[in-house]
């Protein structure tokens, strides 16, 4: 417990004290080139915790394009919704799961790929019609 102890009591108040925050905001016009490049670390991890906090904690971060499966499929509708009847399933249909089938909604075998490139599993939803 003592090192951090030490290091809140002791080593990081020195660190933020001899730190050449100015005054005023006219004395950021006369920092010098060594007193900028002592404010990049402190900087640098103000923005990464604060970057950290937004991932964290905002919703609108976590609609990133990383959560996305749909990555092409009807991509001006806000929702994509496709209706089939049953009656015109005439033996089975195959139906795409994936996000990646050229025919949507039913599957074109791009699954396969898709489980190769990055190790999933996924796979097509297969529909029969009872004889
Ligand atoms: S192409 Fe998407 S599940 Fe087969």
């Amino acid at each position: 417990m003592e090192p951090i102890a030490h290091l809140v009591k002791v080593s990081l108040p020195n660190y933020l004290s001899e730190l050449p925050i100015p005054n005023s905001i006219g004395g950021w016009f006369r920092l010098g080139v060594r007193d900028w490049l002592a404010l990049i670390p402190p900087t640098a991890l103000l923005a990464g915790l604060g970057y950290m906090s937004y991932q964290a904690f905002c919703p609108e971060a976590k609609k990133s394009i990383k959560a996305r499966v749909n990555h092409k499929i009807k991509k001006d509708l806000g929702k994509v919704v496709d209706t089939i009847d049953v009656e015109d399933i005439t033996e089975k249909a195959v139906f795409c799961r994936c996000w990646k089938s050229e025919n949507w909604p039913y599957c074109d075998g791009a699954h396969g790929t898709h489980n190769k490139t990055t190790c999933d599993n996924v796979g097509p939803l297969v529909v029969t019609k009872k004889k």
